[in-house]
């Protein structure tokens, strides 16, 4: 049995993973109004990627005896100045979820609650990968410059992720 305090913060993460989900999909129709059909699906992927997160966080919560919480998921924006503004606002947002997860941690190792922190660890690993796949998509943009061609080339690469490559 977990905790009421961790309960709170496990059912607010939900709501983060839900966020991260919607946040994830407007840049994806985003990319579909400017005909980046690559970055389109890409953002697609992770859109999905992010509500399996708040399922697993939903799962957990139940697994655990805890009550399971659904609260309003806030609007996302939905048009951002450029496709690199739009990565690097994911990885921005990838690094404040980071941060979140790690502030659960340390609830977790406060309360000595172990299920909590094994079933975290999957969260904190997952969460160094996010961001260095942003970091590398936003490292891409910084060399490509202005290029038009670079930009095809990098929707075109994007576009060829699969949903297998972002299973865990
Ligand atoms: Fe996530
Ligand atoms: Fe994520």
């Amino acid at each position: 049995m977990i905790s009421q305090k961790m309960q709170d913060a496990l059912n607010e993460q939900i709501n983060k993973e839900f966020f991260s989900a919607y946040l994830y999909l407007s840049m994806s129709a985003y990319f579909d109004s400017k005909n980046l059909a690559g970055m389109s699906q890409w953002m697609k992927l992770q859109s999905e990627e992010e509500y399996q997160h708040a399922l697993k966080f939903y799962d957990f919560v139940l697994r655990v005896g805890g009550k399971v919480k659904l609260s309003a998921i806030d609007a996302p924006k939905t048009s951002w100045d450029s496709a690199q503004q739009v990565f690097e606002e994911s990885l921005a947002h990838e690094q404040f979820i980071s941060k979140s997860i790690h502030t659960l941690m340390d609830l977790a190792i406060e309360e000595s609650d172990h299920p909590t922190k094994s079933f975290l660890q999957w969260f904190v690993d997952e969460q160094v990968e996010e961001e260095d796949n942003v970091q590398q998509i936003v490292d891409n943009f910084n060399l490509i410059g202005d290029s038009k061609g670079g930009l095809f080339m990098l929707d075109r690469e994007l576009g060829s992720r699969t949903p297998q490559e972002t299973a865990e």
